[in-house]
């Protein structure tokens, strides 16, 4: 009942928009399709809009803030403008479920993966490994050997160890036991041992005292053990011992789990020997374990919040696309992969501008370029590129799993437009496609199967700053963008001076 007369007004207004722009192709089917989608089982021969560009939004689901300015400054003039109005389609892109572990509780930000640590061991050094009476040792052949571990609470390592050798009383060996940060090329610290100075002997292990660092959360480490002896180290395989991870303070990462190992190429996976560690700070770890099921609790209503406050942003705009992950940093290339299927199955377009949310972006000045270089054409990619970018093996722009120290080319973050039959590409293939740490070098890696034509534009920024005729730029606040957009709107550039 209730329906009637709002579905009047749209095929009114809509009428109005047809007359006007009767040029447009596919406008006057495509408003009945959007006024009567069910119908159009019925009549096939309905068409939906079909638009120049469809732009697509990356938010993270509690951004409202910048959502509602982006929807109140350079979407307005689109909006308010009924020839662009027809020409594009805009879509914030959100993660359908928000991560339900608090940042606090987590892994790292950037995953939602729970910092799953029980009964840590307080006050105690620890041996790493725990090595079954059963296991015997191997001698051999290898010259380094390695392993490598994260942090995942601080931690002090005491000690290193190498293995006893069964066959002979005391120590003859060389050995040298050396502790790496990721991406560093001298260790942090190190021992050697050798007949003449071979530590303590400790069950199975000899052990010597290493210079004490703070080894932070989120640390990757690598422990090196090397000798020029001609009989080789004794070592063993990671499955024949077991991680004392004192609680889940530690965890190895192993070539298994499909990950990179560090530049120490030359050693093979495997451990000759172990270390003793403290757990740092361990009382303000049992705080916040014992404050975690409150913590826990709260955020989940925070959540349900957020969830609510969401539908009601996206019925009362239309204009949110939710995909189905869960919403995270790591998640974003699948979240990206995700919105490119749904543009192929519900939307018709020539051109796809993707974005984020916090970069002010000039629809007009995208216009116009778009016509005076002729980028409407197939297999494009038009963006500001970045070449020879190399790969962080650590921080939130850790990358594992590419091997290359270098990314191929990818367009830098405020945005690029590419062609549909690239996103049809993208769209067809996203169940196969590997994701990357990433969103724009996952693209980049992805583009460099296909190989489209790259056209590169200065005028894409890739850092904050103000250039006139600029088509974007990333990383402002919401006071900022609107600042942005109130310039443009008195002066005709967002980059005016203020003072005038
Ligand atoms: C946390 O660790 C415990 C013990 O290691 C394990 O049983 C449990 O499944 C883990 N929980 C999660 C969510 O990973
Ligand atoms: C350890 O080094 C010493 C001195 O360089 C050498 O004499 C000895 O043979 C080495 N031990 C082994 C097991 O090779």
């Amino acid at each position: 009942m209730h329906k009637l007369p709002a579905l009047l007004l749209f095929l009114c207004s809509c009428a109005v928009g047809v007359a006007v722009h009767l040029w447009l192709r596919g406008s006057f089917y495509g408003c009945w399709w959007w006024s009567f989608s069910g119908l159009s089982v019925l009549f096939p021969q309905w068409e939906p809009i079909h638009y120049d560009l469809v732009v697509g939004i990356l938010s993270a689901r509690h951004n409202f803030e910048l959502r509602n300015v982006i929807r109140n400054t350079w979407l307005k003039s689109f909006k308010h403008d009924p020839a662009l109005n027809q020409r594009v389609q805009v879509k914030f892109i959100i993660g359908a479920h928000g991560c339900d572990i608090p940042v606090e509780d987590r892994e790292d930000p950037y995953s939602c993966r729970l910092l799953n640590i029980t009964n840590p061991i307080l006050k105690q050094e620890m041996e790493v490994f725990i090595i079954p009476e059963a296991a015997s040792s191997v001698l051999s052949e290898d010259r380094a050997v390695s392993v490598n571990f994260r942090v995942l609470y601080p931690i002090i390592i005491t000690r290193l160890g190498v293995f006893q050798d069964n066959s002979i009383v005391g120590f003859e060996r060389n050995i040298t036991v050396k502790v790496y940060q990721a991406e560093h090329e001298e260790p942090l610290f190190s021992a050697r041992f050798s007949p003449t100075s071979s530590g303590v002997q400790v069950d199975r292990l000899w052990y010597k005292p290493v210079e004490q660092f703070v080894l932070p959360e989120g640390f990757e480490g690598t422990v090196v053990w090397e000798s020029h002896d001609p009989i080789g180290l004794i070592s063993r395989n990671l499955h024949k011992v077991i991680l004392n991870d004192g609680g889940g303070v530690l965890r190895l990462t192993t070539v298994e789990e499909g990950l990179l190992r560090y530049e120490l190429s030359e050693s093979v996976e495997g451990i000759a020997g172990g270390f003793t560690y403290t757990i740092h700070e361990g009382e303000a770890l049992l705080q916040n374990l014992n404050s975690r099921p409150e913590r826990l609790l709260s955020h989940l209503t925070k959540l349900e919040e957020e969830d609510a406050l969401l539908k009601e942003e996206s019925s009362t705009y239309q204009d949110i696309v939710f995909v189905h992950i869960i919403d995270t940093y790591r998640n974003v290339p699948a979240k990206l992969l995700h919105f490119y299927r749904w543009t192929v199955e519900s939307t018709s377009y020539d051109l796809l501008l993707k974005t984020d949310d916090d970069c002010y972006v000039d629809l007009d000045n995208m216009f116009q370029r778009i016509v005076q270089k002729n980028l409407k054409r197939p297999n494009i990619w038009w963006g500001n590129f970045r070449l020879n970018w190399a790969v962080d093996r650590t921080g939130k722009w850790q990358e594992l799993e590419y091997p290359s120290p270098a990314y191929p080319a990818f367009a830098c973050g405020s945005g690029y437009v590419i062609s549909k039959d690239i996103v049809q590409w993208l769209a067809s293939n996203s169940d196969r496609l590997k994701t990357y740490q990433g969103e724009d070098v996952s693209m980049g890696i992805w583009m460099a199967a296909i190989g489209p034509i790259r056209y590169q534009d200065n005028l894409w920024l890739c850092e904050k700053q103000c250039e006139t005729g600029m088509l974007s730029s990333p990383q402002y606040s919401p006071e900022e963008l609107t600042k942005l957009w109130e310039k443009r709107e008195q002066y005709g550039t967002p980059c005016a001076c203020e003072e005038r």
